[in-house]
């Protein structure tokens, strides 16, 4: 079963820019504005467990990973450049007027 969780107010996570999370169970998330559109992945990149919310580098909808230069997309959580070759687990996101919710 799933539950919304609040993780902030949409001003704290501003466009083009990467913020942290933490959800309930006190696993980090990664929360990406794209253009006024907010997604949330797992913070931590797929090949080597850099965290995304603390090092990443957002452009577009494209995070890369500063570890080794591998690329997400953030909507989807699809890899999109190598070496990071597993999809980043992604968190349906809800905005409740100012409040952003993941669903958990
Ligand atoms: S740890 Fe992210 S690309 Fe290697």
């Amino acid at each position: 079963m799933t539950k919304d969780v609040l993780i902030g107010r949409l001003d704290e996570f501003p466009p083009g820019e990467v913020r942290q999370a933490t959800l309930p169970d006190g696993t980090n998330i990664a929360v990406y504005n794209v253009d006024g559109a907010i997604y949330a992945t797992a913070d931590l990149c797929t090949h080597g467990e850099a965290s995304l919310s603390e090092e990443g580098i957002l452009t577009g909808k494209i995070v890369e990973c500063p570890w080794h230069f591998g690329t997400f997309d953030v909507t989807n959580g699809q890899p999109t450049g190598m070496p990071c070759t597993v999809a980043l687990k992604t968190f349906r996101v809800k905005l409740s007027e100012e409040d952003v919710y993941v669903e958990c």
